[in-house]
């Protein structure tokens, strides 16, 4: 028998410490929480996501009265940038969130299991490790790649 173990590499940092980029997608994936549209959890998530043709693309998530037919924040920001540039690669990207009170969330707003999915296809396309870049209210946590927020991914069939 053998144990295997995963540890994930999360760096905690406050805004200051952040690249200007990085504190640019901060804001952007903030200002896109009011985008949303979450009639039904209240729950507002902003995403932006840098594109190596040096575009920011962002995305907000979008609810509907048959629950499942909505897309979060994550999901809309990454189809639509592959969508509108389907040649650029991922960089970054940082999601932020709203609670149900309308005010940032406190803790870092962690991507759903089928967001990491969706996004490590992107992290694949670009050949490179994508930061993921996770927002609260006072502390933001900093991941190294799309693939260490999912460990033992679905990659090949
Ligand atoms: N949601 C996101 O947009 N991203 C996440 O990382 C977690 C959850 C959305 C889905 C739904 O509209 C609402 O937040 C509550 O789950």
């Amino acid at each position: 028998m053998k144990k295997l173990e995963i540890t994930v590499p999360i760096t905690e940092v406050s805004f200051e410490e952040l690249t200007p980029i990085q504190q640019r997608l901060v804001e952007l994936a903030r200002e896109a929480t009011y985008r949303s549209y979450a009639p039904y959890s209240h729950f507002c998530v902003g995403a932006a996501i840098e594109l190596d043709n040096g575009e920011i693309v962002t995305g907000a998530n979008q609810e509907n009265a048959a629950y499942p037919s909505g897309t979060c924040a994550e999901r809309s920001a990454c189809y639509y940038a592959h969508a509108r540039y389907p040649e650029a690669k991922f960089l970054q990207i940082a999601v932020a969130a709203r609670g149900t009170d309308g005010e940032p969330v406190a803790d870092p707003v962690a991507p759903c299991g089928a967001c990491r999915q969706a996004l490590l296809e992107y992290e694949t396309l670009a050949g490179h490790d994508v930061t993921v870049i996770l927002v609260g209210r006072e502390k933001i946590y900093i991941l190294p790649s799309v693939r260490s927020t999912l460990p033992l991914a679905f990659s090949e069939f």
